[in-house]
């Protein structure tokens, strides 16, 4: 069977882009395909400047709407990166075939350094190895596939290049997984500034719709999106990047095509009513589920427990494996 796996980062509250790039496949598709696993990758939120409380607060609330939006622990395994030790384990053996100029070549580690210089603060060094950790979440579990958003897709490939290279040296010990996207809402990007990603850990608050958003937030939010010159409605990412995105986000929650769909309105006006309703509808029923599960933080608890326990025994083997191929003596 196939074996996928993914993650998301508790670094702030999770986002329409989370959701539709990723998340929305995990549920539909994906558990019902595959062996899949889904992980909130809690180590990766303290690579940059952090607050403790606010990242296990996070953590809890990531999988909380992980399961409110639809992923069923009788289909697919939730946990917590951090609850399985194996993670870190063969990260420190992957950095040992990494290069230190493939980490600096990363574009999200040249963003975010950036940022983190612009604001005054250093860069701490498991920003850089980053990628590297994110290789091992990956290759721990054999997965076949990493259902990702396009951000994402350049860390994969880097992925795959780490386990062919520990093959070629080391014997064959992993499989060598490909990123899956989806067709559309690949790159949901930022209402405010529709030429940079829609991102979790941003400041925008105005441009970015967060799954608790109620509705009338989220209709706020998209009815002030920021649009092109130009008045008519056309598919364009490079030449009307605000528009697009609109078309982009309503064909992800009607199920239709982008392009076609800017045939069918003449003005902003009404492709933002439609959009801003299209969110708030398919958002509805993850926030309901939301509640509820939140009412119940005991199920949530028992499902990262049971999650950890299948996780962990999924990714011994592979580290025992890797351990050995590298030359490290086994403990007997
Ligand atoms: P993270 O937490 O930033 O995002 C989680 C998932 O959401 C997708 N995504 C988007 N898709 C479309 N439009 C957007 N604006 C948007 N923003 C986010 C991301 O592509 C991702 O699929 N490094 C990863 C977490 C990670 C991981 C892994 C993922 C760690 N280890 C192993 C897969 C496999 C990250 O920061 O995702």
């Amino acid at each position: 069977m196939t074996r996928v796996f993914s993650g998301v980062k508790p670094t702030g509250h999770l986002t329409l882009g989370n959701y539709l790039g990723a998340m929305r496949q995990w549920a539909a598709v994906d558990q019902h395909r595959a062996d899949a696993l889904f992980c909130i990758v809690d180590l990766h939120a303290l690579t940059v400047d952090h607050d403790p409380a606010r990242v296990r607060r996070l953590s809890r609330q990531a999988a909380t709407l992980l399961l409110a939006a639809g992923l069923d622990p009788a289909l697919c395994t939730v946990f917590v990166q951090s609850h399985v030790d194996e993670h870190a384990r063969l990260s420190y053996v992957l950095e040992c075939v990494a290069t230190d100029g493939e980490m600096r070549r990363m574009i999200q580690y040249k963003e975010k350094a950036a940022r983190e210089r612009e604001r005054g603060g250093s860069v701490r060094l498991s920003l850089l190895t980053y990628p590297v950790l994110m290789a091992a979440d990956i290759l721990v579990y054999g997965t076949d596939e990493v259902p990702v958003g396009d951000d994402q897709a350049q860390h994969v490939e880097l992925t795959r290049d780490l386990a062919v290279r520990f093959n070629q040296r080391y014997g064959h010990t992993f499989v060598v997984p490909k990123a899956t996207l989806p067709a559309v809402a690949a790159r949901v990007m930022n209402l405010q500034d529709p030429t940079s990603k829609m991102g979790k850990s941003d400041d925008s608050g105005p441009g970015i719709v967060y799954l608790l958003d109620e509705p009338d937030v989220v209709r706020k939010k998209v009815m002030r999106a920021v649009t092109d010159s130009g008045r008519e409605i056309v598919y364009d990412r490079e030449e009307r990047p605000g528009v697009t995105n609109l078309l982009e986000i309503l064909a992800a929650c009607t199920g239709g095509n982008p392009e076609a769909l800017s045939g069918a309105y003449e003005s902003y006006g009404s492709l933002k009513k439609d959009t801003a309703e299209a969110v708030v509808e398919l958002l509805r029923p993850v926030q309901e589920r939301h509640r509820a599960l939140c009412a119940d933080p005991g199920y949530v608890e028992g499902v990262l427990r049971d999650g950890a326990e299948r996780a962990r025994a999924l990714a011994r083997p592979t580290v025992d494996a890797a351990y050995r191929a590298i030359g490290l003596l086994p403990a007997g």
